[in-house]
Formats: structure tokens, sequence, C-alpha cells
């Protein structure tokens, strides 16, 4: 090993330039802003972008704008499978997480009686659209039980659910909006591609929080927004879609003459990326900042758990000195603690089993469902 390779070494290099990191974060000079679980601070080379495009448009038009920016928007595509490891024709752009979400699960005949099997620790919204489903489709919802030591979904019993039960779908969410938990998405994923079975994974708090593999994870669509640990801007998000997928010719329900071509009167053909899962009306400036905060975020590398965590702590100790920040951290961190005990999705997973498809059945649109997302 170099001697600059040892841990003391590491501890003497700060990793991060915080005060660069902070120039370019107009945010800093006005907010101590906590909340990258809602959204976080855009970077000064995201709202550049998203300007400039504007400005664009207002001066030679939209779609001459679109057009003189085509290559910048492609880089969407390929930043984010760059993020994911993935290829750029496996990504759809969404406006957000939960549009790509229901756009996934509108591609999938369900048929009265077949099963979705998801966890214990899941987004309401989901939830809601897998009860919406059951109304509609007469589909059963199967909640895989946790584990007793804590560490979220028991996988052993997902796994038994899946061979008794055989579900058309299976999906998880990998980081739950509120408690910290961070599911073990890849090992559900290893038995969905042993048993075949189709997968869906809700990453909306993971990207650019976490680095991820949707290779390494098996599954066939995933779902993110990139508002938050990205730093993009609000009313965008992505989803990922296999190859797999892609061959099996999953589709949206609502299929546009973007995501397919109209070939005779009565046949259209979907196009073979997931571009299928696109409408042809985009928010050029939002995709082009979606993809600047990418680019920034793969420049300044902060994949690895909790490392946008050290950024933010590192943002707010250049303005309020260590100390302070360790103060506020903890004010925040308590009334985190306080969001999540009352949070409707802590108590969804404190219900017993009968009552929780009650709780989502009851709850009102409009009601808080996270206190940060
Ligand atoms: C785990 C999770 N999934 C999905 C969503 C929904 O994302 P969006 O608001 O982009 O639809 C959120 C939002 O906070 C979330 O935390």
């Amino acid at each position: 090993m170099k001697a600059d390779d040892s841990a003391s070494a590491l501890r003497e290099e700060p990793l991060l330039d915080i005060a660069a990191l902070r120039a370019d974060t107009p945010g800093c000079a006005s907010v101590i802003h906590f909340n990258n679980a809602g959204a976080g601070l855009l970077a000064r080379p995201v709202l550049r972008t998203m300007l400039d495009h504007l400005e664009l448009e207002a001066n030679i038009g939209g779609y001459e704008a679109a057009d003189a920016r085509a290559e910048q928007v492609h880089d969407f595509y390929a930043a984010i499978a760059e993020l994911i490891n993935t290829g750029p024709g496996n990504i759809a752009f969404a406006g957000s997480a939960t549009h790509a979400y229901s756009n996934a699960l509108s591609a999938i005949d369900f048929r009265p009686g077949e099963t979705i099997l998801t966890t214990r620790n899941d987004f309401i919204s989901n939830q809601i659209a897998f009860l919406s489903l059951r109304k509609r489709y007469g589909v059963e919802i199967v909640h895989a039980p946790d584990h007793p030591d804590g560490s979220g979904v028991d996988v052993a019993a997902m796994a038994a659910l899946m061979r008794s039960r055989r579900p058309r779908l299976v999906a998880a969410t990998h980081v739950p909006t509120s408690s910290g938990l961070v599911q073990p998405v890849a090992e559900i994923g290893r038995h969905c591609r042993e048993l075949g079975l189709l997968y869906l994974v809700d990453a909306c708090q993971t990207v650019g929080q976490y680095g991820m593999d949707v290779e390494e994870i098996g599954c066939d669509f995933l779902t993110a927004t990139c508002r938050k640990f990205l730093r993009g801007p609000r009313g965008s998000g992505f989803l990922y879609v296999s190859d797999r997928a892609l061959q099996d010719g999953y589709e949206p329900l609502f299929i546009d003459m973007h995501g397919a071509r109209w070939i005779e009167p009565g046949t259209y053909r979907p196009a073979d990326t997931a571009t299928r899962f696109e409408e042809w009306e985009f928010p050029y400036a939002t995709v082009l900042g979606s993809a600047a905060a990418v680019r920034y975020a793969l420049r300044v590398g902060l994949f690895g758990g909790g490392a946008l965590g050290g950024l933010s702590a590192g943002l707010l100790a250049g303005a309020i000195g260590a100390r302070g920040a360790l103060t506020v951290a903890a004010i925040g961190s308590a009334a985190v603690v306080i969001g999540l005990v009352v949070s409707p999705v802590s108590r969804l997973s404190r219900l017993p089993s009968a009552m929780k498809d009650e709780a989502a059945e009851t709850a009102t649109p409009g009601e808080p469902v996270t206190p940060t997302g």
C-alpha cells in the first residue's frame, strides 16, 4: 500500500471542496437547508443551464431551441445511464417519480386474482396505486413480513411468497421516505431473476445518495426523481426499463405519437427503446437542468452512503462553523425523529397487517405523506 493510501492520509485530505461547492450553490447565501429528501438546493450550473434554455426559447422559439440543444438533451439519457449502469436507451424522462411509477404499472395487463407482492415499508402513493389496481382489476396485494431484526423485509419470507403466489409483480422501495431503512433490493432481485418475476423498484430517495446499479439489483423497472439528492429541478424524474421488459413488449397504456409510430390505420409500433414511456411534449429546460445536475453530481462524486449528509454538514459548517453546524444538525435530527413518529408512513408500518390496507384506503388526498418527501 502506498503511504498516501492510508486512512490517516485520507483524513488530512478534504474529500470535497466545500468552498467551491458553496460557491456553486446560490442558496447557501440565504438559507440553511436540510430538506434534501424533499428537494436539494440547485447548483449554479444547473440553474444557469435552465435559465439559458428559457432565454433561448424566448429568443428563437421553443421548437427551434429544442433542436439547437438536441445534443445536450440526449446527454440526459447518457448521464442517467452512467449513474445507474445501463444504456441510454433504457431511460425515459418522467415529470415525477410517481408518474414514472404509474406509467410502469400501466404497462402490466393485470388480470383478476393476480398478485402484487410488496413490502410493509413503501411510499404511500405506490400503495394507493396498488389499491386502485385492486379496485379496477381485482388484483390481490400481498405484503411480505418484515425481518424481526429490523433490517427491513424478510427476504426469505418474501421469496417463499414469490414461490407460492407467483406474483404478477414484485415491488419494493429501496429507501422508504421517512425511516432511514434501506431495503435489500438486490437480494429481492436475485429471487425475482431466479423465478422470472417482473420486478419494480422505487429508488426515489436513493439516486444521488447511494451508488446504484440496475444490473446488480436485477429489476425490470426502476423509478426516481432528480430533485432530491441529485439536486436537479422540480418536475423531473426518470424511469429505467430493462432490455428484458422492452423485448417482452411492455409499453404504457396511453402510448402517444412520440412513444410509438402509427404505421397503418389500425396499427402502431412502439419505439424500441424506453422512449415508448415518454410523451411528445417535453419540459426542455427541466430536462437540460436535470442532465446538468447529474453531470455535476458525477463530477463532484457524491456517491456512497451518506455522502450527501456529509456534504450538507460541510456546506453548513462553512457558513456557521463546525460547532454551530453540529448543534443545528442535532436539532434537525430531533425534528426528523418527531416527524417520523407522527408521519402516516411510520404509522402505517406499525399497524397490524389487516389494518394496513384499510389505513392506505382511508388516506385522504392532500394528507401529508411524509415530513420530507
Ligand atoms: C420513496 C419515494 N417514492 C416516491 C416518491 C414520489 O416522488 P415524486 O414526488 O417525484 O412523484 C417519493 C417522494 O418523496 C418518495 O420519497
